[in-house]
């Protein structure tokens, strides 16, 4: 009996000590401290154990029932702990990682060239204004001195909705836009950005849409000085101070005289190169209200005079940024934008 006791008692603390987890401490306990346990059984055996010793016996059986007891609390509250710790391992916030990070991403590079043109005007008192993408006939030509069967409206051949509304060939149209909504005669200084489009081939200079920012002052005694003077001063800004500005007569309809205002070449500084051609010069923009633009949208040239420009934003940003293809602006490929 007392060897049985002592095999017992082993056994089971050697189960207890071996239990992995929780399940299996239970498992121990029933098998040794249940109705149908070890020491149960043994203790039904008790009638074999002479009268006088079974006091003694039985005082033994209890003293290992205590011990396995507190063998099982002990293992318990260990698998308990073990449980926990696996818990807060598993749980834990390392405060230390870098956050995630969210991707804001930026403007594309035609817009801080834009940008970089409206700060400058508007730096010298410039209104920025906006006008329709759609737009009549008569705003984008006809009250630009340019009736229907003017001959210069090949030149911005466009895209027609109707016989007499389309997708805007330039930004002037705002210019008579913008005076005919002022009093007669009021003072003019404003800026016009915005898309346009004309039927065009789609290679390394061209596309059929495109951004342009007009120019439109007008005011009495404005005079070429005044164009001149701020166009340099507008394009030193842009480039550098040291860019020289050249103008050549030219032709538009609704500018009278008329000029093409040239740049010395950002890249080459004027000895030439591939981007100005070999010719030491680029072509930026274009010059004096025509007097005729003026009547019609019910100013008079009588009284006050006046200087418009367009130019193309893309063009800028371009040799601002050395980028050899207008293409690149609208393909969206993030490997060039990135870059800005
Ligand atoms: N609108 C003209 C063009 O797109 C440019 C221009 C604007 C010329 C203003 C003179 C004055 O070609």
């Amino acid at each position: 009996m007392k060897e049985k006791l002592a095999k017992i008692r082993e056994e089971i603390l050697k189960q207890i000590d071996a239990s992995e987890n929780l399940d299996k401490l239970n498992e121990v306990r029933v098998s040794a401290l249940g109705k149908k346990g070890a020491l149960t059984e043994l203790l039904k055996s008790m009638k074999e154990v002479a009268p006088q010793d079974r006091p003694k016996v039985g005082q033994m059986v209890n003293e290992v029932r205590a011990e396995i007891e507190t063998a099982l609390e002990t293992e318990k509250a260990k698998l308990e702990d073990r449980v926990m710790e696996a818990r807060l391992k598993n749980e834990v916030i390392d405060v230390t990682l870098p956050a995630k990070k969210n991707s804001v991403g930026h403007r594309h590079p035609n817009t801080i060239a834009l940008e970089e043109v409206e700060r400058i005007f508007v730096g010298m008192g410039y209104e920025v204004v906006r006008g329709p993408e759609v737009e009549k006939d008569y705003y984008n030509f006809e009250a630009l001195n340019l009736p229907k069967d003017h001959p210069a409206r090949d030149m911005q051949d466009s895209f027609y909705i109707t016989e007499d509304i389309l997708m805007r060939s330039q930004t002037s149209p705002v210019q008579a836009r913008t005076m005919q909504k002022n009093e007669p005669n009021a003072p003019i200084r404003m800026i016009a950005p915005g898309r346009v489009y004309r039927r065009d081939e789609y290679d390394a200079t061209h596309s059929p849409m495109f951004t342009q920012v007009e120019g439109l002052v007008i005011d009495e005694g404005i005079t070429f000085a005044d164009l001149k003077g701020t166009l340099e001063l507008f394009l030193r800004q842009i480039f550098s101070e040291d860019v020289k500005v050249r103008l050549r007569p030219s032709f538009f309809p609704f500018t009278e005289p008329s000029t093409e205002v040239d740049i010395s070449c950002v890249m080459c500084h004027g000895k030439g190169c591939k981007v100005c051609k070999g010719t030491g010069w680029l072509e930026i923009l274009g010059a004096m209200v025509h007097p005729h633009v003026l009547e019609m949208s019910g100013y008079d040239p009588k009284k006050v005079s006046g200087f418009a420009f367009g130019m193309g934003v893309e063009r800028i940003a371009m040799l601002s940024y050395g980028v050899d293809d207008l293409r690149l602006f609208y393909d969206n490929d993030m490997r060039f934008l990135r870059q800005f």
